[in-house]
C-alpha cells in the first residue's frame, strides 16, 4: 500500500486588541467582530480550497497538524475553534492518525485566563504558543505590549495546568538590552520548564512604527556583535537545559519541536485559510501557491460572494521549489539533503563556506555550523545560482 503524505492546515485570525509597534503581521484592530459570520466564512473557504484543489488527492493525505495563527487567535470564540477543527478532520477520514494531530493556538497573555484556556482545550487545542515577548516590564512597555510580567508569568502557569505542550515567544537583542538582562530572562524562561521556545532577535520591519523611529533616529538597534553574543548565550543556556536548537530561532525538548512549522521548513504541503494566508501543495503534480487577500473586510465580502478570498494562484517550476527547499531547509539545525537540489546550488561557494567553517557537508546532508547560523542570510544569497 502506498504510504500517506502529511498535510497541515493554517487558520489566520487577523484581529488584535492593539497593534504592537514592531509587528508587520497581517493584524488589525476592529471594535466589533461578528464571530459567527467569521467562523462560517473560514469554514466556507476551507471547503472551497479542499473541494477545488485537493479533492482528487485527498485519500493520499493524512492530517498532520492544525495551527491557529494571527493576529491573536486566542480572541476567537471556542465554539468556532471546535467547529473549524471538526471541519478540518472531516475531510481526512484516516482516523488512525487523529490522536497524533498537533493542534496549536497562538495566544496573547492578555487574552488568556483559566476559563477560556479550559474551553480551548475542550475545543480540541492541544498545544499553546504564548506571545510573552519579555520578562522585563520596561521592555514590555517598549514593545507596546498590553500585558505586564506578572500577567505573562501567570499565563504560562495557567497554560501549563491545562496543556501538556506549552511554548512561548521572547524577543531579544532590543536596544539598550544588556547581555546580563537577556541571561536573566533566559533563566526565568528555563524555570518554567517549557516544551518549546521561540526566541527571536528584534527585526525592524518595513511599514512598522519601529521602522519610522529607526529612520528618524529615535530607535537605535543594538550592534551586530552584541546580537551575536546574545545568540551564543541563548544557544548555551538552552543546551544546558536540554531545550535544543532545531531551527534558527526555535528550541525544544526532545520530540517536542513544532510539527506544523516543520512542514513549512521542509517544503511540505499545507492549506492556509483566512486573510493573508498562503497555501502550498501539489495540484495536478505542480507545486502550487495560493495567496488569500489580506484585508479582513474585503476577505469577508469575497468569501460571502464567491466562497473564497483567493487573490493569486502561482504554479511554481522545479527551480522555484528547489530554492524554497533550500531557503527554508537550511534554517533547520539538521540541514537538508541536497542530492536533488544541486541544479540550483553553487557547489564552489559551498566548498569555500565549508573551509571557512560556516557549512558542513556529510554525504548529501548540508547544514550550517553555529558560526554559519549567525550569517545565514548571506550564505543563502551566495550559494543559490
Ligand atoms: C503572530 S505573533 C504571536 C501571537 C500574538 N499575536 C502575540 O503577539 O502575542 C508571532 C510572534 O512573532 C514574533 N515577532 C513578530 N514581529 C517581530 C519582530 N519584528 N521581531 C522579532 N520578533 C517578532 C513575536 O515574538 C510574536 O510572538
Ligand atoms: S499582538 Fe501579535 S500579531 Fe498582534 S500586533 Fe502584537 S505581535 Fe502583532
Amino acid at each position: 500500500m502506498k504510504s500517506l503524505k502529511p498535510i497541515s492546515i493554517y487558520i489566520h485570525w487577523p484581529f488584535c486588541v492593539s497593534k504592537c509597534p514592531y509587528c508587520d503581521f497581517n493584524s488589525h484592530i476592529q471594535e466589533t467582530v461578528d464571530h459567527k459570520k467569521w467562523g462560517q466564512a473560514l469554514m466556507v473557504e476551507l471547503e472551497y480550497l479542499v473541494n477545488n484543489y485537493l479533492i482528487e488527492d485527498l485519500n493520499q493525505y493524512y492530517l498532520k497538524s492544525i495551527f491557529f495563527g494571527g493576529g491573536t487567535p486566542s480572541l476567537m470564540k471556542p465554539f468556532n475553534i471546535r467547529k473549524i477543527i471538526e471541519k478540518c478532520k472531516k475531510h481526512f477520514l484516516n482516523k488512525k492518525y487523529f490522536q497524533d494531530i498537533e493542534v496549536t493556538m497562538e495566544a496573547n497573555p492578555s487574552s488568556i485566563f483559566n476559563k477560556n484556556l479550559k474551553e480551548f482545550y475542550y475545543s480540541g487545542i492541544n498545544r499553546i504558543s504564548i506571545g510573552v515577548q519579555s520578562f522585563n516590564d520596561d521592555f514590555l512597555k517598549f514593545l507596546g505590549r498590553n500585558h505586564n510580567v506578572f500577567e505573562a508569568k501567570k499565563s504560562i502557569e495557567l497554560s501549563k495546568e491545562t496543556f501538556e505542550n506549552v511554548s512561548f515567544d521572547l524577543i531579544y537583542a532590543l536596544p539598550e538590552q544588556s547581555l546580563k538582562s537577556w541571561e536573566r530572562s533566559l533563566l526565568e524562561a528555563m524555570a518554567f520548564d517549557p516544551e518549546h521556545l521561540s526566541l527571536y532577535q528584534l527585526t525592524i520591519e518595513k511599514g512598522t512604527v519601529f521602522n519610522k523611529n529607526y529612520i528618524n533616529g529615535s530607535l537605535v538597534p543594538i550592534r551586530d556583535e552584541k546580537a551575536s553574543k546574545m545568540y551564543s548565550l541563548t544557544d548555551s543556556i538552552t543546551k544546558q537545559h536540554k531545550i535544543n536548537s532545531y531551527e534558527i530561532s526555535n528550541y525544544s525538548k526532545k520530540n517536542k519541536n513544532c510539527a506544523h512549522n516543520l512542514v513549512y521548513w521542509k517544503g511540505g504541503d499545507w492549506i492556509g485559510i483566512g486573510p493573508g494566508a498562503i497555501s502550498r501543495f501539489f495540484y495536478k503534480n505542480k507545486r502550487t501557491q495560493i495567496s488569500i487577500r489580506k484585508n479582513p473586510s474585503n476577505w469577508l465580502k469575497s468569501v460571502i460572494v464567491q466562497n473564497h478570498g483567493i487573490s493569486n494562484i502561482k504554479f511554481e517550476n522545479k527551480r522555484d521549489y528547489c530554492i524554497e527547499k533550500i531557503l527554508m531547509g537550511l534554517r533547520l539545525t539538521k540541514g537538508i539533503n541536497i542530492e536533488k537540489l544541486k541544479s540550483v546550488l553553487r557547489m564552489d561557494k559551498i566548498q569555500t563556506l565549508i573551509k571557512n567553517n560556516n557549512l558542513i557537508l556529510e554525504r548529501q546532508n548540508l547544514k550550517t555550523t553555529f558560526e554559519g547560523r549567525l550569517i545565514l542570510n548571506s550564505i543563502l544569497s551566495e550559494i543559490i545560482k
